[in-house]
Protein backbone atom coordinates (compact mmCIF):
# COMPACT_ATOMS: atom_id res chain seq x y z
CA UNK A 1 0.00 0.00 0.00
CA UNK A 2 1.53 3.18 -0.75
CA UNK A 3 0.54 6.19 1.36
CA UNK A 4 -0.77 8.56 1.84
CA UNK A 5 -0.02 12.31 1.08
CA UNK A 6 -2.46 14.27 -0.91
CA UNK A 7 0.16 17.35 -0.99
CA UNK A 8 -0.19 18.48 2.68
CA UNK A 9 -2.73 20.87 2.83
CA UNK A 10 -2.41 23.65 5.18
CA UNK A 11 -5.37 24.21 8.25
CA UNK A 12 -4.26 27.04 9.75
CA UNK A 13 -0.72 26.00 11.42
CA UNK A 14 -1.33 22.57 10.89
CA UNK A 15 -0.84 20.08 8.20
CA UNK A 16 -3.07 17.54 6.83
CA UNK A 17 -2.55 13.80 5.11
CA UNK A 18 -4.08 11.10 4.26
CA UNK A 19 -2.32 8.60 5.78
CA UNK A 20 -3.75 4.86 5.07
CA UNK A 21 -4.19 2.30 8.46
CA UNK A 22 -4.35 -1.23 8.05
CA UNK A 23 -6.08 -2.49 10.35
CA UNK A 24 -6.26 -6.51 11.75
CA UNK A 25 -10.18 -6.83 11.77
CA UNK A 26 -11.38 -9.95 13.57
CA UNK A 27 -15.47 -10.50 14.24
CA UNK A 28 -15.84 -13.68 15.87
CA UNK A 29 -19.43 -14.03 14.85
CA UNK A 30 -18.57 -14.10 11.26
CA UNK A 31 -14.92 -14.05 10.36
CA UNK A 32 -13.24 -17.70 10.92
CA UNK A 33 -10.30 -16.10 10.80
CA UNK A 34 -8.47 -12.66 11.24
CA UNK A 35 -7.94 -10.30 8.21
CA UNK A 36 -6.40 -7.37 6.90
CA UNK A 37 -8.26 -3.99 5.72
CA UNK A 38 -7.18 -0.79 4.47
CA UNK A 39 -8.56 2.44 5.58
CA UNK A 40 -7.70 6.04 3.95
CA UNK A 41 -8.26 8.77 6.13
CA UNK A 42 -7.74 12.48 6.40
CA UNK A 43 -5.22 13.37 10.08
CA UNK A 44 -3.28 16.22 11.10
CA UNK A 45 0.46 16.22 12.24
CA UNK A 46 -0.89 16.48 15.92
CA UNK A 47 -3.12 13.78 15.37
CA UNK A 48 -2.44 10.13 17.41
CA UNK A 49 -3.30 6.71 15.88
CA UNK A 50 -5.90 6.84 18.44
CA UNK A 51 -7.23 9.41 16.75
CA UNK A 52 -7.24 8.20 13.31
CA UNK A 53 -8.79 5.18 14.59
CA UNK A 54 -11.91 7.30 16.41
CA UNK A 55 -12.24 9.11 12.72
CA UNK A 56 -12.37 5.43 10.83
CA UNK A 57 -14.94 4.71 13.78
CA UNK A 58 -17.22 7.30 13.33
CA UNK A 59 -17.29 8.20 9.39
CA UNK A 60 -16.75 4.76 8.30
CA UNK A 61 -16.93 1.78 9.44
CA UNK A 62 -18.93 2.33 13.33
CA UNK A 63 -17.94 -1.87 13.65
CA UNK A 64 -14.28 -1.21 14.52
CA UNK A 65 -13.81 -2.01 17.68
CA UNK A 66 -11.02 -0.66 20.36
CA UNK A 67 -10.51 0.03 24.34
CA UNK A 68 -9.67 3.54 25.39
CA UNK A 69 -10.52 5.32 27.65
CA UNK A 70 -8.80 8.33 29.49
CA UNK A 71 -6.91 9.12 25.89
CA UNK A 72 -4.27 10.36 27.73
CA UNK A 73 -1.88 7.68 28.47
CA UNK A 74 -2.93 7.18 31.83
CA UNK A 75 -5.88 4.40 32.03
CA UNK A 76 -3.86 1.85 30.36
CA UNK A 77 -6.70 0.44 27.91
CA UNK A 78 -5.51 1.01 24.42
CA UNK A 79 -2.32 -0.90 24.02
CA UNK A 80 -1.86 -2.55 20.79
CA UNK A 81 0.73 -3.53 17.76
CA UNK A 82 1.66 -0.48 15.90
CA UNK A 83 4.01 -1.20 13.46
CA UNK A 84 4.70 -4.59 14.94
CA UNK A 85 5.61 -2.54 18.10
CA UNK A 86 3.96 -2.40 21.33
CA UNK A 87 2.44 1.03 21.72
CA UNK A 88 -0.22 3.18 23.46
CA UNK A 89 -2.50 4.27 20.98
CA UNK A 90 -3.29 7.62 22.43
CA UNK A 91 0.78 8.02 23.19
CA UNK A 92 1.67 7.20 19.41
CA UNK A 93 2.03 10.54 17.33
CA UNK A 94 1.18 10.03 13.70
CA UNK A 95 4.13 12.10 12.47
CA UNK A 96 6.44 10.79 14.58
CA UNK A 97 5.33 7.47 12.33
CA UNK A 98 6.84 6.88 9.20
CA UNK A 99 3.86 8.54 7.01
CA UNK A 100 5.18 7.28 3.62
CA UNK A 101 4.09 4.06 4.52
CA UNK A 102 0.79 2.33 5.76
CA UNK A 103 0.64 2.24 9.54
CA UNK A 104 -0.27 -1.46 10.62
CA UNK A 105 -2.23 -1.95 13.48
CA UNK A 106 -3.29 -5.13 15.00
CA UNK A 107 -3.97 -6.60 19.13
CA UNK A 108 -1.26 -7.50 21.39
CA UNK A 109 -0.27 -10.69 21.02
CA UNK A 110 -0.09 -13.82 23.61
CA UNK A 111 -3.78 -13.20 24.76
CA UNK A 112 -7.13 -14.72 23.51
CA UNK A 113 -8.00 -12.30 20.58
CA UNK A 114 -12.44 -11.18 21.22
CA UNK A 115 -12.68 -8.64 18.54
CA UNK A 116 -10.58 -6.22 16.09
CA UNK A 117 -8.16 -4.36 18.38
CA UNK A 118 -9.73 -6.24 21.63
CA UNK A 119 -8.08 -9.54 23.55
CA UNK A 120 -9.18 -10.99 26.77
CA UNK A 121 -7.79 -9.71 29.61
CA UNK A 122 -8.31 -11.78 32.17
CA UNK A 123 -5.29 -13.87 32.11
CA UNK A 124 -3.13 -10.89 32.35
CA UNK A 125 -5.09 -9.83 35.46
CA UNK A 126 -5.09 -13.14 36.74
CA UNK A 127 -1.27 -13.01 37.39
CA UNK A 128 -1.45 -9.70 38.53
CA UNK A 129 -3.37 -10.81 41.52
CA UNK A 130 -1.82 -13.77 42.31
CA UNK A 131 1.66 -11.44 43.47
CA UNK A 132 -1.23 -9.93 46.14
CA UNK A 133 -0.56 -6.51 44.62
CA UNK A 134 -1.51 -4.60 47.77
CA UNK A 135 0.90 -3.63 51.34
CA UNK A 136 0.83 -6.71 53.40
CA UNK A 137 1.39 -5.60 57.13
CA UNK A 138 0.35 -7.27 59.95
CA UNK A 139 2.14 -4.80 62.36
CA UNK A 140 0.29 -1.07 64.05
CA UNK A 141 1.88 1.51 62.16
CA UNK A 142 3.57 4.03 64.52
CA UNK A 143 1.36 6.12 66.52
CA UNK A 144 -1.63 4.17 65.24
CA UNK A 145 -1.64 6.41 62.63
CA UNK A 146 0.42 6.13 59.34
CA UNK A 147 3.18 4.17 58.03
CA UNK A 148 5.75 6.89 57.86
CA UNK A 149 8.65 6.11 55.26
CA UNK A 150 11.80 8.07 54.12
CA UNK A 151 12.29 9.63 50.93
CA UNK A 152 15.34 7.43 50.14
CA UNK A 153 13.32 4.23 51.22
CA UNK A 154 10.70 5.40 48.94
CA UNK A 155 12.56 6.17 45.86
CA UNK A 156 13.70 2.70 46.28
CA UNK A 157 10.79 1.45 43.95
CA UNK A 158 9.41 4.43 42.89
CA UNK A 159 9.97 3.56 38.69
CA UNK A 160 7.66 0.47 39.19
CA UNK A 161 4.89 2.50 41.20
CA UNK A 162 4.62 3.71 37.58
CA UNK A 163 2.70 1.20 35.99
CA UNK A 164 -0.74 1.14 34.04
CA UNK A 165 -1.48 -2.27 33.86
CA UNK A 166 -1.48 -1.87 29.79
CA UNK A 167 -0.03 -4.99 29.01
CA UNK A 168 2.07 -3.89 26.41
CA UNK A 169 5.22 -5.96 28.18
CA UNK A 170 3.79 -8.80 28.75
CA UNK A 171 2.12 -9.44 25.28
CA UNK A 172 5.74 -8.26 23.81
CA UNK A 173 7.51 -11.09 25.84
CA UNK A 174 8.24 -13.91 23.73
CA UNK A 175 8.23 -16.69 26.93
CA UNK A 176 4.72 -15.40 27.18
CA UNK A 177 3.57 -15.70 23.52
CA UNK A 178 4.76 -19.24 24.01
CA UNK A 179 4.03 -20.13 27.90
CA UNK A 180 0.78 -18.76 28.36
CA UNK A 181 1.40 -19.72 32.31
CA UNK A 182 4.37 -17.76 32.32
CA UNK A 183 3.48 -14.55 35.35
CA UNK A 184 4.71 -12.25 32.50
CA UNK A 185 6.67 -8.73 33.03
CA UNK A 186 3.69 -7.07 34.43
CA UNK A 187 3.22 -9.10 37.27
CA UNK A 188 6.64 -8.96 38.21
CA UNK A 189 6.76 -5.37 38.11
CA UNK A 190 3.41 -4.91 40.11
CA UNK A 191 5.45 -7.30 42.96
CA UNK A 192 8.81 -5.43 42.78
CA UNK A 193 5.97 -2.52 44.00
CA UNK A 194 5.49 -3.90 47.26
CA UNK A 195 8.56 -6.23 47.55
CA UNK A 196 11.25 -2.85 47.74
CA UNK A 197 8.62 -1.23 50.04
CA UNK A 198 9.99 -1.30 53.71
CA UNK A 199 6.40 -0.68 55.09
CA UNK A 200 5.49 -3.81 53.21
CA UNK A 201 5.59 -7.41 55.44
CA UNK A 202 4.61 -10.07 52.73
CA UNK A 203 7.82 -9.62 50.30
CA UNK A 204 8.82 -13.58 51.20
CA UNK A 205 5.32 -14.44 50.05
CA UNK A 206 5.88 -12.89 47.02
CA UNK A 207 9.08 -14.10 46.42
CA UNK A 208 8.14 -17.69 47.06
CA UNK A 209 5.50 -17.30 44.66
CA UNK A 210 8.00 -15.61 41.71
CA UNK A 211 10.40 -18.71 42.48
CA UNK A 212 7.64 -20.82 40.71
CA UNK A 213 8.60 -22.85 37.55
CA UNK A 214 6.58 -19.98 36.15
CA UNK A 215 7.94 -17.27 37.80
CA UNK A 216 10.76 -14.91 37.18
CA UNK A 217 13.14 -17.85 35.78
CA UNK A 218 11.05 -18.14 32.67
CA UNK A 219 12.16 -14.63 31.85
CA UNK A 220 15.07 -14.67 28.85
CA UNK A 221 16.17 -11.02 29.28
CA UNK A 222 15.36 -10.22 25.82
CA UNK A 223 14.39 -6.30 27.14
CA UNK A 224 11.28 -6.40 24.79
CA UNK A 225 9.38 -5.17 28.01
CA UNK A 226 11.47 -2.69 28.78
CA UNK A 227 10.86 -1.34 24.87
CA UNK A 228 7.35 -1.88 24.77
CA UNK A 229 6.72 0.13 28.45
CA UNK A 230 4.77 3.60 28.19
CA UNK A 231 5.73 4.74 30.85
CA UNK A 232 9.64 4.41 30.74
CA UNK A 233 9.68 1.61 33.70
CA UNK A 234 13.13 -0.26 33.62
CA UNK A 235 11.04 -3.57 33.55
CA UNK A 236 14.19 -6.03 32.92
CA UNK A 237 16.05 -4.48 35.87
CA UNK A 238 13.02 -5.11 38.10
CA UNK A 239 12.81 -8.36 37.12
CA UNK A 240 16.65 -8.76 37.54
CA UNK A 241 16.36 -6.98 41.07
CA UNK A 242 13.86 -9.53 42.58
CA UNK A 243 15.63 -12.65 41.09
CA UNK A 244 18.56 -11.05 43.00
CA UNK A 245 16.46 -10.66 45.87
CA UNK A 246 15.25 -14.20 45.76
CA UNK A 247 18.56 -15.76 45.47
CA UNK A 248 20.27 -13.05 48.36
CA UNK A 249 17.09 -12.27 50.19
CA UNK A 250 15.58 -8.81 50.01
CA UNK A 251 18.53 -6.26 50.60
S1 LIG B 1 5.24 -2.22 33.24
FE1 LIG B 1 4.87 -0.68 31.63
S2 LIG B 1 4.26 -1.90 29.84
FE2 LIG B 1 4.07 -3.24 31.61
S3 LIG B 1 1.92 -3.11 32.22
FE3 LIG B 1 3.09 -1.60 33.44
S4 LIG B 1 2.97 0.33 32.27
FE4 LIG B 1 2.34 -1.32 30.87
S1 LIG C 1 -6.71 5.64 26.37
FE1 LIG C 1 -6.00 5.60 28.43
S2 LIG C 1 -3.88 5.12 28.18
FE2 LIG C 1 -4.57 5.40 26.15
Amino acid sequence: MTLVTDAPAEVGAVQAYTATLIIRRFDPDVDAEPYWQDFDVEVYSTDRVLDALHKIKWEQDGSLTFRRSCAHGICGSDAMRINGKNRLACKTLIKDLDISKPIYVEAIKGLPLEKDLIVDMEPFFESYRSINPFLMATSKPEKGKERVQSVVARERFDDTTKCILCAACTSSCPVFWTDGQYFGPAAIVNAHRFIFDDRDEGAQVRLDILNDKEGVWRCRTTFNCSEACPRGIQVTQAIAEVKQAILRGKP
